[in-house]
């Protein structure tokens, strides 16, 4: 099976095709930003014709596409640049999908769901409240077109990267930084290892998994319990951390998008079809930390 990977440059791509290549698997990578893990560079907002050409290149039995404008309140300011990147490519790599009878795996989120009632699962009725949210979910629909699909919901993915700029790697800048952080106490959501992500995304690929399935962490918690938890382990004081809700975030920061706020989530059904029992997240942090270069 030849995989092709979107998003090769980014937190969750990267791992994938690491773990591919480890795996002796023929995999190749598409990005924006040139690196280890890209075979070639394209910007999918542009049009989708670039996007045929390439896959036609490649022809890939399965796509893995992990590549989307992530910064939630970028998507909300540029609404433009969000749809076409997280919609529209979609759409194209779906159409290319279903012509070429290829499998494609989607990377969504579970900012899909509302926010107001924790325990989300497959069967929760989806209602996203910003932007970003709204084209995740217009992905997906463009993705349920596909006969072979699979859709996965993970939420504030985290792990040891240089290059990325995800929630671990901006409070571990605070270690080597200290300066006050102000971080909001009502959001509940399941952070999400990305080791764990990548594991699971292959074996759910390798295991013809299909469907939707929520993706998330095993543990629901607010980012405020997240944050002490990551600063406890890796040695900077909790003092530098400041409780706040998100109602006061907006407030101070016009431009910030609305977030789901109750939005912790039920992954039980992913990890018992997969066969996977997930660590929980302090130790999913003690791996993290070990890797830290
Ligand atoms: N991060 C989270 O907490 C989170 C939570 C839930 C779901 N997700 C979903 O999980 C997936 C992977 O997230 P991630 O954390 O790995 O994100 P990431 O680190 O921000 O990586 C995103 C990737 O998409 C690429 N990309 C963005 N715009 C592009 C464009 N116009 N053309 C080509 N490539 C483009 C980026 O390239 P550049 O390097 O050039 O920017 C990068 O390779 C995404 O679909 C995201 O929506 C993420």
């Amino acid at each position: 099976m030849k995989i092709l990977v979107s998003g090769s440059s980014g937190l969750l791509g990267k791992r994938i095709i690491r773990n591919l290549h480890k795996s002796g698997k023929d995999v190749v990578g598409i990005s924006r930003r040139a690196g280890p893990f890209t075979s070639s560079l394209i910007d999918l907002s542009v049009n989708s014709y670039k996007i045929f050409n390439l896959l036609n290149l490649f022809n890939p039995s399965a796509v893995i596409h992990c590549a989307a404008m992530t910064h939630v309140d970028a998507c909300e300011n540029n609404k433009r640049e969000a749809y076409t990147t997280n919609v529209k490519a979609t759409q194209a790599i779906a159409e290319w999908c279903i012509d070429n009878h290829a499998r494609l795996v989607y990377i969504s989120s579970d900012y899909v769901y509302p926010g107001n009632d924790n325990g989300y699962d497959e069967s929760s009725p989806v209602g996203p409240v910003n932007f970003y949210a709204q084209t995740k979910l217009g992905g997906e629909i463009a993705v349920k077109q596909v006969p072979h699909h699979l859709i996965l919901r993970p939420v504030v993915i985290f792990g040891y990267d240089k290059n990325s700029q995800n929630y671990f790697m901006q409070m571990l800048s605070l270690r080597d930084i200290p300066k006050p952080r102000e971080v909001p106490y009502d959001q509940i959501s399941n952070p999400t290892e990305v080791g764990l992500l990548a594991r699971s995304t292959i074996s759910a690929l390798e295991q013809g998994l299909e469907g939707v399935y929520v993706a998330t962490g095993p543990e629901s918690m607010n980012r405020l319990t997240f944050s002490q938890m990551i600063a406890d382990k890796i040695g900077f004081s909790r003092e530098l951390l400041f409780g706040m809700s998100t109602h006061d975030l907006m407030k101070k920061y016009p431009g910030m998008a609305p977030r789901p706020l109750n939005n912790g989530t039920n992954s039980s059904k992913f990890y018992h079809d997969l066969g996977i029992i997930p660590p929980t997240v302090a130790l999913s942090l003690d791996e993290v930390i070990a890797s830290i270069e």
